[in-house]
């Protein structure tokens, strides 16, 4: 089972905005709807408020320092490790290969070191924001998948879709 991480992340690694990503892509939107669908997903507290509402199809796993906090259709949990091993139970009764990171700054952060794959949609743009991807050591990650996306009327912006994974 993997542990994997998907994000959209600007030229300047700005991932958001005011708990807002700081871009409207519905291409992008689809890619990540097609990439998490059926996989449990794993979320900083503030990321699911962002959401508002669980993801559906997907096991939602919401990582919060406060005791009390409960929603409806999600798992709350209280570390990152306790994110992980809730997902990968879940993952082996679904048949699923993948646990997704969904974000934000905090928890990539945290588990990046953890991460052995990368879906990222680079953004050829810089943004104004004020939560950030980490900054990734080339060394340790190799370019698996690319596709360019051309700009088009709906997206109105130039991105890629990279996969990296971990190097041995
Ligand atoms: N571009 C993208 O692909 C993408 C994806 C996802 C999110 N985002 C953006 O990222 C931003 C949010 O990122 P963020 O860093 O501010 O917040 P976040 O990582 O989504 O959530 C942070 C919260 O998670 C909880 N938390 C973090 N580490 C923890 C730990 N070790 N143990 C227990 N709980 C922990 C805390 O919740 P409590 O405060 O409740 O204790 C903390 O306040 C938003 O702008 C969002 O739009 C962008």
């Amino acid at each position: 089972m993997k542990l994997a991480m998907i994000a959209a992340v600007a030229e300047n690694n700005a991932i958001g905005i005011n708990n807002k990503l700081p871009w409207y892509l519905p291409g992008d939107l689809r890619y990540f709807k097609a990439v998490t669908m059926g996989k449990p997903i794993i979320m900083g507290r503030k990321t699911f408020d962002s959401l508002r509402k669980p993801l559906p199809g997907r096991t939602n796993i919401v990582i919060t320092r406060d005791r009390e906090y409960q929603r409806e259709g999600i798992s709350v949990v209280y570390s990152l490790d306790e994110a992980i091993s809730l997902a990968e139970d879940v993952a082996l009764i679904n048949g699923c290969e993948e646990l997704m990171i969904i974000g934000g700054e905090q928890i990539y952060r945290e588990a990046l070191p953890k991460a052995e794959r990368l879906y990222l949609t680079r953004v050829h743009r810089s943004f104004d924001g004020d939560a950030f991807f980490p900054e990734l050591d080339p060394a340790e990650w190799q370019e698996t998948l690319r596709e360019d996306l051309v700009v088009d009327d709906e997206d109105a912006l130039a991105y890629s879709y990279l996969v990296l994974d971990r190097s041995a």
